[in-house]
């Protein structure tokens, strides 16, 4: 086995499942743990590790030594890019949206993917938005040589392969099928591959962390659409307030963005009734806490 697949076997799989002893007032009584997914690597945590995998095994397949993707000047994708890429020996270039962020200094995001070697090359708002554009990516090719292209958020069919993982996984580590898997839903790649190979009996759940103009159709997962706060990154007092005090009794940190969104709305769920008595419910703590607002200490 090569090297990188060596590593990469060792590290996948086996998360812990943590319970949560204290969830829910009276009388709603289910069972809550979370897939401590954000534990599988300290920097390439969460969901990106196993959006990741397949993808790094590809380009070494293909005798690709430079990742090149996508994203804004918090991205949390942009951010484990980068650290696979120095733990497992790829070059990286990140294209980050906003040429106007070239001449400023860098945030801890953006610093951090720099120590970790990767090339950030910032472009226009327009042109960012022809990131999916063959010409575009062709353009970019020329400038940084040929690269193993990852999408913004780092969705793409093996990516889905990735995340399709943890269910049997999680089912293995429990000896039964769950009644519901919850994950929080950016692009729609987790959420995708938990639904993939999810059997029957468990229901995936996944929980907008941004506004959506109407319900997507046809989904093989269940749509939370009411727990995004306003949008993508934005936040109120009282989803910080639920953190804080979730953070405080459970000893586990969680984010504004993504994880601390999907458990309000868990709790919010369980405290209307909408889970059956008894039911066993996993939600997968997908990392980005590099991203964990400083309002959150305050
Ligand atoms: C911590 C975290 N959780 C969940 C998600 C959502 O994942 P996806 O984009 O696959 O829907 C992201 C996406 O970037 C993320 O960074």
């Amino acid at each position: 086995m090569d090297e990188l697949a060596r590593q990469l076997a060792q590290l996948t799989g086996n998360s812990p499942i943590q319970w949560l002893t204290d969830p829910f007032p009276e009388p709603v009584t289910i069972r809550l743990g979370l897939k401590r997914d954000d534990l599988l690597h300290p920097l390439v945590s969460g969901n990106k590790w196993r959006k990741l995998k397949y993808n790094l095994l590809a380009a070494r397949q293909q005798g690709l030594s430079t990742l090149l993707t996508f994203g804004g000047a918090y991205s949390n994708h942009l951010y484990a890019t980068a650290a696979a890429g120095k733990v497992f020996g790829f070059n990286t270039v990140g294209i980050v949206r906003g040429d106007e962020l070239a001449h400023k200094p860098l945030n801890a995001t953006l610093s951090f993917c720099q120590s970790c070697g990767m090339h950030l090359h910032f472009v226009t708002r327009l042109d960012y938005q022809r990131k999916d554009d063959p010409a575009f990516q062709l353009e970019l090719m020329q400038l940084f040589r040929l690269c193993y292209i990852l999408p913004e958020g780092g969705t793409n069919e093996l990516a889905i392969r990735g995340t399709a993982d943890l269910i049997p996984e999680l089912i293995t580590q429990l000896g039964f099928a769950p009644d519901y898997v919850c994950c929080p839903v950016g692009t729609g790649g987790t959420v995708a591959g938990l639904a993939q190979s999810a059997p029957a009996e468990t229901t995936v759940l996944g929980f907008m962390a941004l506004k959506l103009p109407e319900p997507t159709p046809n989904l093989n997962w269940v749509q939370l659409t009411d727990y995004h706060f306003g949008g993508y990154a934005k936040t109120k007092l009282e989803l910080l307030s639920f953190i804080r005090a979730f953070e405080q009794k459970n000893g586990i940190l969680l984010e504004q963005v993504y994880t601390g969104k999907m458990l309000y709305g868990i709790y919010d769920l369980a405290r209307t009734g909408y889970f059956p008595a008894g039911a066993t419910v996993v939600a997968v703590h997908t990392g980005g806490l590099q991203g964990r607002s400083g309002e959150l200490d305050a």
